[in-house]
């Protein structure tokens, strides 16, 4: 298959605007670093113990060995691009690289943590935005730019093909690592999300600590030809964003993390500024939806460079339906998880 390679693809769009053509360099920066994380996962145990524990991040999360080898690949990488600074998930601060540069780049260097040792897809997730003109790179607060501002963002997915998902703001589009020659070649010149599906994903082990909206939306979900919904759904979670969302761009469906109960969880568990906006901008432009529960992640104004977030996202029917919940608590009763359900503590 003869297509076109991530650099053709970034060299016809940035033209010789200045603009583009830093952010095409720096989304190049992040592939490079994507391919040698690639080629590290696939070599599995071969090496090293990978998921073996390294410290504590500053979420207070395990920091494991790719965690960090990913962290510094990335880093090195990006060293080279024209950018005033780079966010991660695994720094405290950000780490300057040229504050008279016009980028920001935030990273979640590897999604999927706690599936580093078994075998099944993880990723590199990553938010271009601009720098704005007198703010201190060096501080979180230059960081904290509402996702409709983002310039460009996707993700590496290290599965059994490894792809680059991107956006530039124009549609988004899909590569596929050419293993031989190193090259990501494009491979989906168009993602589109199916508009309707019957396919959920959420830890459901999380149910008795859900809001009422979670609940009558999954108990819906679950009464299948029972319920209101009148048809039957099905399951999947992967446990990794990126392999959620992929599943998502290629046959639809909708992925819920919702705000929870639980000590730390609640305003959710993925972080807004490199999960949550970088994964919006993706499935907005790839035609799908992504909301808290009742507002648009992209429209959210951070307050905080590592803050948590609730992300539900995917088909706009699905999200549709989701946010019926949210605006009419009690309509969407269902007979398993509602107020006089079967499984209503
Ligand atoms: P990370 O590995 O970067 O910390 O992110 C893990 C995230 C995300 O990939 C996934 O959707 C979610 O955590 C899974 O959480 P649970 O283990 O609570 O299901
Ligand atoms: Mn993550
Ligand atoms: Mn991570």
């Amino acid at each position: 298959m003869t297509t076109k390679s991530l650099d053709a693809y970034l060299g016809a769009w940035a033209g010789a605007d200045a603009g583009r053509i830093a952010v095409a360099r720096t989304i190049g920066a992040i592939a490079e670093a994507g391919r040698e994380i690639a080629y590290l996962v696939a070599e599995g145990p071969l090496a090293g113990d990978l998921a073996a524990a390294v410290t504590n991040n500053v979420q207070g999360e395990v920091q494991k060995h790719l965690d960090k080898h990913s962290n510094d690949s990335l880093m090195a990488a990006l060293k080279q691009a024209p950018i005033a600074a780079l966010a991660s998930e695994e720094l405290d601060h950000p780490y300057v690289v040229d504050p008279s540069a016009g980028l920001l780049v935030a990273l979640d260097p590897l999604d999927g943590s706690s599936n580093i040792d078994t075998n099944v897809s993880i990723g590199t997730i990553f938010s271009i935005m601009p720098h704005i003109t007198g703010k201190n790179p060096a501080t979180h607060d230059a960081f904290l730019i509402p996702g409709h501002r983002q310039l460009a963002a996707g993700y590496v997915l290290y599965g059994p093909q490894t792809s680059l998902i991107l956006t530039v703001g124009a549609g988004t589009v899909g590569f596929t690592l050419d293993r031989r020659s190193g090259t990501f070649f494009l491979t989906a010149k168009q993602v589109a999300i199916k508009e309707k599906t019957k396919e959920w994903a959420i830890n459901a082990s999380n149910q008795r600590q859900w809001d009422d909206e979670i609940r009558s939306y999954i108990g819906e979900c679950l009464a299948g030809t029972d319920g209101p919904r009148g048809e039957d759904t099905n399951m999947r979670w992967v446990g990794s964003l990126v392999a959620d969302c992929h599943r998502i761009l290629v046959r639809g469906g909708v992925f819920l993390y919702p705000a929870d109960k639980r000590k730390g969880y609640t305003e959710g568990r993925l972080r807004l500024m490199y999960e949550a906006n970088p994964i919006a901008m993706v499935v907005e432009q790839a035609g799908g939806r992504a909301i808290t529960g009742r507002e648009r992640i992209l429209d959210i104004q951070p307050t905080a460079l590592h803050q948590r977030i609730p992300l539900i996202f995917g088909s706009t029917t699905e999200i549709e339906r989701i946010e019926r919940h949210y605006a009419e608590p009690t309509a969407g009763e269902a007979p398993l998880f509602g107020k006089r359900g079967l499984f209503r503590e």
